[in-house]
């Protein structure tokens, strides 16, 4: 499918709440097939990534049901899979195979986690050799996908990892459920923390110290029944649009704001965009509320440090913010962007000159020099991310997206509800 959006001939306006977070699903699902009970999670996401983790559960003997937006899963607890040995397909969804290989070993199962051609190139090794670490059999094929895992008893373990990464952060700490003494986790960077909220709001014993995590072992998880948040990760590409729009105002209702998360608004401020945030509530654990954009002339800035872990997904449409910024952005410290979807550094610069943008690589990150857009065709490469980022550039010259059905692995309502605010 090629996407092709109307430019934007007045400022966007209006107000939209936003399906759950994806990182918040995946997780809820998975943890209720570890619960004892049957759990009920409201504004569950229906897109290509999360109908991956509950496919991949049902493979393994745990089917959930989704109907008006609400999950409903009978946990099987903390015990083997009951279709454990099973093939468990986890298509293009990075955290669904991350995540179950630790509650397959967790839970003493067996099970081969398979994916598509795009997650077969991704890397694996960072979860097999933690995991094997703490006693786990695991096999993979040569770095990647499949992963082949067999029953074997788990142990406690204080491990560093190389590179702040929630996907193996929270493998390790579902692992770390059924080991024989607790997993101390320490990290370079303040990756997202939702396994520990959602853990602890299930039963669980998390004690978070800075960048430091101990998970407990546990017997047994309690069910959930909340309501997501919406989506900080989609949000940021609606936000994008309106950044660059001059005179917009737009809000997104019940965001999530985990601090984690929250990179991206933190950058798109630096930028000069105006940005507030209301209604602060709690759901899951975790805060969520109400934020507005207020489009203001934006200027380049330098993006490094703990603010590249806050935004990781977020470089698609911060990309496009930067292409409409007087001066130059500039991202460092960044190469974990290599092991996404795609490389995504030298994604998002391909496809940014496509459209006539001045972008380096650089070996950890990307330079954009703004105000250098001219519009053409861009590729999305298999990324539902570099999809809209580009999608969303076309509101300010003609750019179309090949590629672009892509986009439906993880928020198929991008172009209605970006409509809706035009
Ligand atoms: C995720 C963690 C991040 C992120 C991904 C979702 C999660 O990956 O990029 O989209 O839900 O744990 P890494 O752990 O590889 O940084």
């Amino acid at each position: 499918m090629t996407l092709t959006l109307a430019s934007a001939n007045r400022p966007l306006q209006g107000r939209v709440s936003l399906p759950g977070d994806k990182s918040l699903a995946h997780r809820a699902a998975l943890f209720a097939a570890l619960a004892e009970g049957v759990s009920t999670v409201r504004n569950y996401p229906d897109s290509g990534v999360t109908r991956a983790m509950r496919g991949a559960l049902e493979a393994l003997g745990v089917p959930s049901r989704l109907e008006g937006g609400v999950l409903t899963l009978a946990g099987n607890g903390l015990r083997p899979f009951p279709r454990s040995g099973a093939v468990a397909p986890c298509g293009n969804s990075a955290t669904t195979i991350r995540l179950l290989a630790g509650a397959v070993a967790g839970t003493r199962s067996s099970a081969v986690l398979d994916g598509s051609e795009g997650l077969r190139k991704r890397p694996m090794d960072r979860i097999a050799e933690p995991l094997r670490l703490m006693g786990a059999d695991v096999a993979t094929t040569d770095g990647r996908a499949p992963i082949t895992i067999s029953p074997a008893p788990l142990h406690g373990m204080d491990y560093t990892l190389p590179v702040a990464s929630a996907q193996v952060k929270s493998c390790l700490e579902l692992a770390a459920l059924g080991a024989d003494a607790p997993v101390t986790l320490h990290e370079p960077g303040p990756s997202r923390d939702h396994t520990a909220r959602m853990f602890r709001a299930m039963g669980a014993t998390v004690v978070s110290a800075g960048l430091t995590e101990t998970v407990h072992p546990a017997t047994s998880l309690k069910p959930l029944d909340g309501t997501l948040p919406g989506d900080i990760s989609s949000a940021a590409f609606l936000l994008a649009a309106a950044a660059i729009v001059p005179g917009s105002r737009v809000t997104v209702s019940g965001v999530g704001l985990n601090p984690t998360r929250t990179g991206v608004l933190d950058v798109l401020s630096a930028m000069g965009a105006h940005i507030s945030v209301a209604s602060l509530r709690e759901e899951f654990g975790e805060p969520v509320g109400d934020v507005t954009l207020e489009a203001a002339p934006l200027h380049g800035v330098e993006i490094a440090g703990d603010l590249v872990v806050r935004s990781i997904d977020e470089f698609p449409a911060l990309a496009a913010v930067a292409a409409f910024a007087e001066g130059e952005t500039v991202v460092r410290e960044a190469e974990e962007l290599r092991y996404k979807e795609t490389d995504r550094i030298a994604a998002i610069v391909a496809q940014l000159g496509a459209l006539g943008v001045e972008a380096e690589e650089r070996p950890d990150g990307f330079t954009v020099r703004g105000g250098t857009l001219k519009g053409g065709t861009a590729r999305a490469n298999g990324d539902h991310r570099l999809a809209m980022s580009m999608a969303v550039c076309g509101l300010r010259a003609p750019v179309s997206v090949e590629g672009a059905e892509i986009l439906n692995e993880s928020f198929p309502e991008f172009e209605p509800l970006l409509s809706s605010l035009m």
